[in-house]
């Protein structure tokens, strides 16, 4: 499995790089408003994101319509050659999937919650597909057995390109242990749950009692 990290703030992309896990990063208007960021900065800071990480960054269309999310898609890529265009998984989206990933521009599609829509998602030409698992569970439902079902019906065909699985609106290690568990190739993790990652209480016991019987080695 590989980690994306779920932002669009920089210093946290900046320091998740640092720690050498990081393979990519996906944004959405959400997380971009949440940074403070204004329309017209849009533009320059995916540039920048796609600067600091080495691996493809989502950037995400907001129109509704096939030809304006065609648009936004070819000006979105231009910026870099590490963007993927993020489209909404719905009739327009998929339309605008095809063209662009006719044009060479990989698309993640995104707010994915049934295999029918990842399966048309792959169809359409994704490169990358987003199930949703959080979600899920905001509303009662199980979102790790929605992703699970997703990561097995798209592993049962060959849809002649290469598309890969981003387990999304993940909120936490245990979301990521089993997305990992059911095959799914990538994460992408909020950075709050993405340091929860590779922290563990046993971690911290064992390193506290080493750095005191340490002590004990250095004062004898
Ligand atoms: C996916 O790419 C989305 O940006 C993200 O995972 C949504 O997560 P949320 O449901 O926590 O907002």
């Amino acid at each position: 499995m590989k980690f994306f990290l779920d932002t669009a703030d920089l210093a946290e992309i900046e320091e998740a790089a640092s720690w050498g896990v990081l393979a990519g990063v996906t944004t959405n208007p959400t997380l971009y408003a949440r940074t403070g960021g204004k329309l017209a900065d849009f533009h320059n800071h995916i540039k920048r994101i796609c600067e600091i990480v080495d691996g493809p960054v989502s950037a995400e269309s907001v129109a509704m319509t096939r030809d304006e999310m065609i648009r936004d898609g070819r000006e979105l890529a231009a910026l870099a050659d590490n963007v993927v265009v993020k489209l909404p998984t719905m009739i327009e989206g998929l339309a605008a999937t095809r063209q662009l990933s006719s044009e060479g521009i990989p698309v993640n599609m995104t707010l994915c919650f049934t295999v029918p829509q990842a399966i048309m998602a792959a169809r359409a030409g994704a490169r990358y597909i987003s199930p949703f698992v959080g979600r899920f569970d905001d509303i009662s439902e199980n979102g790790l057995a929605q992703l699970e079902d997703v990561v097995a019906a798209v592993n049962n065909y060959d849809f002649g390109h290469e598309v890969e699985i981003i387990a999304a609106s993940v909120r936490s290690a245990n979301h990521v242990a089993q997305a990992a568990l059911m095959g799914a190739d990538i994460a992408t993790v909020p950075f709050a749950a993405l340091k929860k990652c590779v922290q563990h209480p046993l971690t911290d016991r064992g390193l506290d009692a080493f750095l005191k019987d340490w002590e004990k080695v250095q004062g004898a």
